[in-house]
């Protein structure tokens, strides 16, 4: 029997940072009303020749050095995200090579804001399957490419950026010992049209803008949400006051308090870049990890509670032992 241990984490942010005063310059929003409605001050933008995979090695990179663990080691690489490099192959495959990485398997993962989590689970479940000892979870997008510029109930909420985890196999498996305990998932393509992309290769041969409704969102991130971490206390025989540290999908910073106060903890235990970085859909959660692992506020052997929830919609949770 094996677990999974997270034993790095990485992150990368593109230089360009867009604040909603310049935003409101182009579209007719305020500062005002995006901080109010969101919580997002500033996003960060892709330069025009960075792709999604030129974030996700970065993000690799520093992932492994803060591990300690050369690339010749991974022997398995899941890329989250909905806007890869090309429609094939796949994003994971040009990490892969960029890295120099020649033995294992590389694929991508698409489940939107709910990539990362999809993404533990999946390397979470290969390594308890003992098909894989160390595997790079990348989540990574370049949302600004997606974007409808003049839509102002969309655009003024997406970020670009990437972040990565290095998950080990342990043989430690006993009560109390590090590592992922737990992992949940969830769909319902019933609501895939709240929140979609208006363009693909097999419909429309474009790439297509995202499009939303705001609001509905909204209700059923709520809802879904609280639902979620529900789960993920029960399975683990756990109440709220067992976590250390709630770790959300950075969609809005409403929907990040409601989850908090749903579960009756206090703000300081939520990690929340949403106000620098935006909704970076796949990227959040690793790029929050990285920020709270390097600063010092998650410590080895805390117990740290991860969800989100997406397009499709597809959400869900994993309970970690730092
Ligand atoms: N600036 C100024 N006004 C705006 C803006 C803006 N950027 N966007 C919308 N408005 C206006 C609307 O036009 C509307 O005006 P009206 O009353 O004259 O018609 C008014 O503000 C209210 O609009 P609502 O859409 O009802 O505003 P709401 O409070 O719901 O906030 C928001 C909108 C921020 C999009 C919110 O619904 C939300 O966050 N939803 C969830 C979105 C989300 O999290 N998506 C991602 C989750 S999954 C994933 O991460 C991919």
């Amino acid at each position: 029997m094996f677990r999974s241990q997270i034993v790095g984490c990485g992150s990368y942010l593109p230089e360009r940072v867009l604040g909603n005063e310049e935003l409101a310059k182009s579209v007719d929003t305020s500062d005002e009303w995006i901080v109010h409605r969101t919580g997002i001050r500033q996003r960060h933008i892709a330069a025009p020749d960075q792709k999604t995979s030129d974030l996700a090695i970065k993000a690799a990179e520093a992932a492994l050095a803060s591990a300690g663990i050369a690339a010749d080691e991974v022997d398995l690489i899941v890329v989250a995200t909905a806007t890869p490099d090309n429609t094939f192959p796949a994003t994971a495959a040009t990490v892969q090579a960029e890295l120099g990485i020649t033995q294992g398997a590389a694929f991508d993962i698409q489940a939107v804001c709910s990539g990362f989590v999809y993404a533990l689970a999946v390397g979470d479940n290969f390594i308890k399957a003992g098909q894989a000892k160390t595997v790079l979870v990348i989540g990574a997008e370049t949302f600004s490419r997606i974007l409808d510029w003049q839509d102002r109930g969309t655009c003024v909420l997406f970020g670009d950026g990437a972040g990565a985890v290095v998950l080990r196999a342990s043989e430690d498996t006993a009560n109390g010992a590090r590592g992922i305990l737990s992992t949940h998932l969830h769909s319902d393509g019933r609501y895939r049209d709240l929140l979609y992309v208006d363009g693909g290769p097999s419909s429309t041969q474009t790439v297509g803008q995202l499009r939303m409704s705001g609001r509905e969102v909204f209700k059923h991130a709520v809802a879904f949400l609280s639902a979620a971490v529900d789960e993920a206390l029960e399975a683990n025989g756990m109440t709220s006051d067992d976590i250390d540290w709630l770790v959300p999908h950075q969609a809005n910073k409403r929907i990040m308090d409601a989850t908090a106060r749903k579960l009756g903890m206090p703000a300081e235990r939520m990690v929340c870049t949403i106000d620098r970085h935006a909704n970076t859909s796949a990227a959040s959660i690793p790029l929050a990890l990285a920020e709270a692992s390097s600063d010092g506020r998650i410590k080895l052997g805390q117990m740290v509670l991860i969800e989100g929830m997406g397009g499709g919609f597809t959400w869900g949770s994993a309970m970690i032992r730092w």
